[in-house]
């Protein structure tokens, strides 16, 4: 656990008070009662840490930093790259992003920042060296936070700028070495799209070159290349007199940068979560994609990250904002727990008093002190991550089933002008997540990359890209034993998005022949049958041939595909894929998640049906000697959870036998 402790607090900006000393004082007397116990400093202090460029005030943060260190509250410290200064803006304007259609941002905001601009890297080196140098060795400060939620800054997070269509064109040189190579992986001779130069290569913009899928999968790339090596810079810069763990705050599933590749840099994962409870009454989607998130972070590293900001009421930014219900923030949090954090962090302590953010939910309203709500509910969460911190200190999650998530598959399957221009890979991740969160099953989301090795079960779907040595790795996870299942608009292109040809890569481990897809209209329904009871195929339909000893375990039934395969299973080696050429609904996903989970032995903790919007969730300790289990009800309303056998609240040391009674929004934590 970073700082030993499970990080209670979170954004603390008190640069925004300096003038009004008593409220700095409230701030800290306020933290304790709140059980804070950690804040994040410096995010947005640029302005403030160097007012004069080369001129460092270091003083008033480091008064706060020692302030908050006599009272034992620890300091996550952040560069402040996120947000740049005016001065910095207005002598050096190629800091700033420029669009893809080539407008070139005005100062503010904030993210804009180009990421290539060697006057930006040098600036906010400097800058990171100096803090490194006043705060690296201070025994409260325990974590680097760099910048702020990279990328984020709306819209197309890549800067077109001309030093970036440098840098593009010299890191495309590195990768394809000739223009023969990339004219190739291009396929460039479609519509004359053949590179004579490599001054002729501009990046994707709507107004010049938006069709070579190749050229923009590479411009992503680049842009996490560019990105990350931004962040190298800040880290090195940081290390300067300081070897404190860094990390950076990411955000859900963002499509703009390849997290994957972005946490090589990293030493802790972290990331904010706003997710929107209280959209509907029922809250089991939303809960469902917080805990498919949560699990996106903590599969990064296999071990737990950090909640590095949630809102402790409300957020400010959508059109319509509810406030968290009574105990849905407890209930939250615990999730995040559950998951894998080890921290329960906001955005922000104070409410801002001026400009964008300051209706935006924070621990201290603008009136009332302590005495709201919101603050009341936030020491609770205090409370219990006090009593929580020593039992949950070493333990992991340690799911038996992955689902393959990758940032590149993704860039390249949106982007497909093919079958439909609908096809939606997150959503279709969640689709198929949702069943295993009903049954109390957690489950690893893991790049194409990532070693399988440990999983009873892997899911592939919309596995539109093998990336170089995929097929290899899920060959050898069948062989072994692994049970692999995959669908429709699988294995079709290469890196380069280069259809395969002749074969699909995993023909043989499949046992299926891909024969043509197919994206029917609403009036030509199709239906296919399993386990008795009848399905509709949905809007992707995938002509496949089973290959001599696989089984067809459902077939279409209707028009030119009746009888042909829907559903197939192929043993291979000691384990078995199964493969899936229609896209299905969530009641067929329930059914067929269920027969997976019996094939394989595989069950929630409690080893019984959940009611709906109940959960379960499992951390244990790394000698595996222990284990806790996060149940978790998230219906307004109370639930019971019958059949279960005899468990101890880890937390009261209740005993439970039988049937378990959560109350709405309530979490209980047992231990075994
Ligand atoms: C992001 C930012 C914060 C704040 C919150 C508001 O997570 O990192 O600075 O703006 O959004 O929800
Ligand atoms: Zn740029």
């Amino acid at each position: 656990m970073i700082g030993g402790r499970i990080l209670h607090g979170g954004d603390y900006n008190p640069e925004q008070w300096l003038e009004y000393p008593e409220i700095l004082e409230e701030d800290i007397q306020l933290m304790k009662k709140a059980q804070v116990n950690c804040v994040t400093l410096g995010i947005f202090s640029w302005a403030m840490l160097e007012p004069k460029e080369g001129v460092y005030d270091f003083q008033w943060l480091e008064e706060i930093v020692d302030r908050l260190g006599r009272e034992g509250i620890q300091v996550i410290l952040a560069t402040p790259s996120g947000a740049m200064p005016h001065w910095l803006t207005e002598k050096y304007p190629e800091v700033m992003q420029v669009q893809e259609d080539g407008t070139k941002n005005l100062p503010g905001k904030r993210q804009n920042f180009c990421y290539t601009s060697p006057v930006m890297r040098q600036k906010i080196q400097s800058l990171d060296r100096a803090l490194s140098q006043k705060f690296g060795k201070k025994e409260n400060v325990v974590l680097w936070h760099i910048s702020n939620e990279l990328g984020g800054n709306f819209g197309d997070s890549t800067c077109h700028c001309e030093q970036c269509q440098r840098a593009f064109r010299e890191w495309l040189k590195k990768r394809y070495q000739t223009l023969d190579n990339l004219n190739k992986a291009w396929w460039g001779r479609f519509w004359s799209h053949v590179y004579t130069d490599w001054d002729q290569i501009h990046s994707p913009a709507p107004q010049g070159e938006y069709t070579m899928t190749g050229l923009k999968l590479d411009w992503r790339r680049f842009a996490t290349e560019q990105m990350s090596d931004f962040v190298a810079g800040e880290i090195q810069a940081v290390r300067t007199a300081s070897d404190l763990p860094v990390t950076t705050n990411f955000m859900y599933f963002f499509k703009g940068l390849d997290y994957h590749r972005l946490r090589d840099e990293l030493d802790v994962i972290s990331w904010d979560n706003y997710p929107f409870w209280h959209k509907r009454k029922d809250e089991v989607t939303v809960a469902m994609r917080t805990a498919a998130s949560h699990s996106l972070m903590r599969s990064m590293k296999k071990k737990p990250f950090l909640l590095m900001e949630s809102t402790p009421s409300m957020v400010s930014w959508r059109e319509v904002n509810p406030s968290k219900l009574p105990g849905m923030h407890m209930l939250s949090s615990m999730q995040a727990l559950a998951h894998g954090s080890d921290s329960v962090l906001y955005f922000q302590w104070r409410k801002s008093r001026g400009s964008f953010e300051k209706f935006h939910g924070a621990v201290v309203g603008h009136k009332n002190g302590s005495n709201t709500r919101t603050f009341r509910e936030v020491t609770q969460v205090g409370e219990r991550l006090m009593g929580l911190t020593d039992l949950l200190d070493g333990t992991v999650n340690q799911p038996k089933v992955a689902m393959i998530f990758d940032w590149e598959n993704w860039w390249a399957l949106e982007d497909v002008s093919g079958p439909r221009t609908d096809m939606n890979y997150v959503d279709s991740i969640f689709l198929y997540y949702q069943p295993f969160w009903e049954a109390g099953i957690d489950v690893d989301l893991v790049g194409m990359d990532d070693s399988l090795e440990g999983y009873q079960l892997v899911l592939a779907p919309f596995n539109y890209m093998y990336k170089e040595g995929y097929a290899g790795k899920v060959r050898d996870y069948v062989r072994g034993g692994g049970v692999y299942v995959t669908t429709y608009f699988s294995g079709l292109v290469d890196e380069t998005d280069l259809c395969f040809l002749g074969h699909h890569p995993l023909e043989d481990v499949l046992g299926v022949v891909q024969e043509e897809i197919d994206a029917p209209c609403e009036e030509f329904p199709n239906t296919f049958s399993y386990q008795g009871v009848q399905y509709p195929a949905g809007g992707l339909r995938e002509v496949i041939h089973a290959k001599e000893g696989t089984q067809v375990l459902s077939v279409y039934e209707e028009d030119y595909v009746k009888g042909m395969p829907v559903l197939t299973k192929n043993a291979y080696g000691e384990g078995s894929a199964y493969y899936l050429a229609a896209e299905p609904e969530l009641n067929f996903l329930r059914r067929f998640t269920e027969d997976l989970l019996e094939e394989l032995a595989l069950a929630n903790p409690l080893g019984v049906k959940l009611p709906h919007g109940v959960t379960v969730s499992l951390r244990i300790r790394e000698d595996q000697c222990q284990s806790f289990v996060f149940v978790m009800n998230f219906n307004n309303e109370p639930a019971k959870v019958e059949g279960i056998g005899s468990w101890t609240d880890a937390e009261t040391g209740e005993i439970c036998q039988g049937m378990l009674e959560l109350g709405p929004f309530q979490c209980r934590i047992f231990e075994s």
